[in-house]
């Protein structure tokens, strides 16, 4: 069980000692290698994904990852950007299903900025395609427009683009996830307007046909994000393409109060993943000991469910969580007036006492 770890910039390291010292807690025979990543990477080897990175994320079972991301870097050329480390490591691994659950924890129900009993209960799942669309679709750049209403003007294109496979395996994923779920699943896209849309909903609609316990229903992706907030609970599972899943999957976090819960996984089609809090880098409240460890600590928690097939001890740890928001013990992100407000690596200890 070889795991590579890339903690990356800003809260990234903090955050990731505290998910290897609960991995290391549970006693299991993991082989961890560390490297630089992102602005890291860049400033120890000029690239935010240096070889040896991607050479090591290549040879492990598993990857726990930080973040990346710091002020320092957001004037370098946008192939040196910190970004463009957890986008080639998506692309290099294929790691084409993003798994992004939205779980609100009873005991944070005061935190969303929705009226609690629009997200008390929540619980869904976004499937997120990871590899293709307008992320990584060709061709694309900055030109002079050879034709249209403003030919010869300088013009920036990107272009959206799925193919069957793309398509298919990814709703296959989602599927099988809505199978182990509450059988609902929503494909979101925006088939009014766009032809790969129509496309995505024509192939969704056939591998439906696979699944036939599932409730399929379609949702253009405008009135989605306008559902998620009013009524959320409405969810079970949401699958939609890179740039769609990118936003809605912000949106979905927010319900929960504190992104500094969630999780995420990146799978390729082996079950080998990358996983990662949804949160960012955080570069403002880096080295301050006060980020919450506890997104990194359950991504912790999917890669032993998904990677490695130990789901025993991804539920202890999902329960030490649990029992440890029960106790009152929060970080400042989570905090509310009259109880104990922790630090990162005291939330770790708590978590590994519970466990
Ligand atoms: C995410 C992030 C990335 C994305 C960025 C950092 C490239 O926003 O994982 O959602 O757009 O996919
Ligand atoms: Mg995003």
């Amino acid at each position: 069980m070889k795991i590579a770890v890339l903690p990356g910039d800003g809260i990234g390291p903090e955050i990731v000692a505290q998910a290897v010292r609960v991995l290391q807690a549970l006693d299991e025979p993991f082989e961890l290698e560390y490297a630089e990543v992102g602005g890291a990477g860049y400033a120890a080897h000029g690239h935010p994904l240096p070889p040896a990175t991607l050479q090591l994320a290549k040879d492990a079972d598993a990857i726990l990852f930080g973040a990346v991301g710091d002020f320092r870097y957001d004037n370098l050329a946008r192939p040196l950007r910190p970004e463009q480390a957890i986008l080639g490591l998506r692309q290099h691994l294929e790691l084409f299903a993003n798994l992004r659950p939205a779980i609100l924890y009873s005991q944070l129900a005061g935190a969303s900025t929705l009226k609690p009993d629009v997200v008390s209960g929540l619980n869904l799942l976004i499937v997120r395609e990871l590899t293709g669309d307008i992320y990584f679709g060709q061709p694309r750049g900055i030109r002079n427009a050879p034709d249209g209403p403003f030919a010869g003007e300088r013009e920036g294109f990107d272009t959206m683009r799925y193919a069957e496979t793309e398509v298919r395996r990814i709703a296959r994923i989602a599927f099988q996830s809505a199978m182990k779920r509450g059988k609902r699943l929503t494909s979101v896209d925006k088939a009014n307007v766009l032809e790969t849309s129509q496309f995505w909903r024509e192939i969704v609609s056939a591998v439906h046909q696979d699944y036939p316990d599932v409730k399929l229903d379609h949702l253009y992706v405008d009135n989605a994000a306008m559902q998620l907030v009013r009524a959320p609970k409405d969810f079970d599972v949401i699958v939609t393409g890179n740039m769609f899943g990118d936003i809605l999957s912000d949106a979905a976090a927010m319900l929960t109060g504190s992104i500094g819960m969630l999780p995420s996984a990146s799978l390729d089609a082996s079950n080998k993943g990358l996983y990662e809090p949804s949160h960012g880098s955080a570069p403002d409240i880096a080295g301050k000991g006060i980020a919450n460890p506890l997104a990194t600590i359950l991504s912790a928690a999917m890669l032993l469910r998904y990677s490695f097939n130990k789901s025993a001890q991804a539920d202890r740890i999902e329960r030490a969580v649990g029992t440890v928001l029960e106790k009152g013990i929060r970080t400042v992100d989570i905090h509310e007036p009259g109880l104990r407000q922790v630090g990162t690596r005291e939330m770790g200890d708590a978590v590994i006492a519970a466990l």
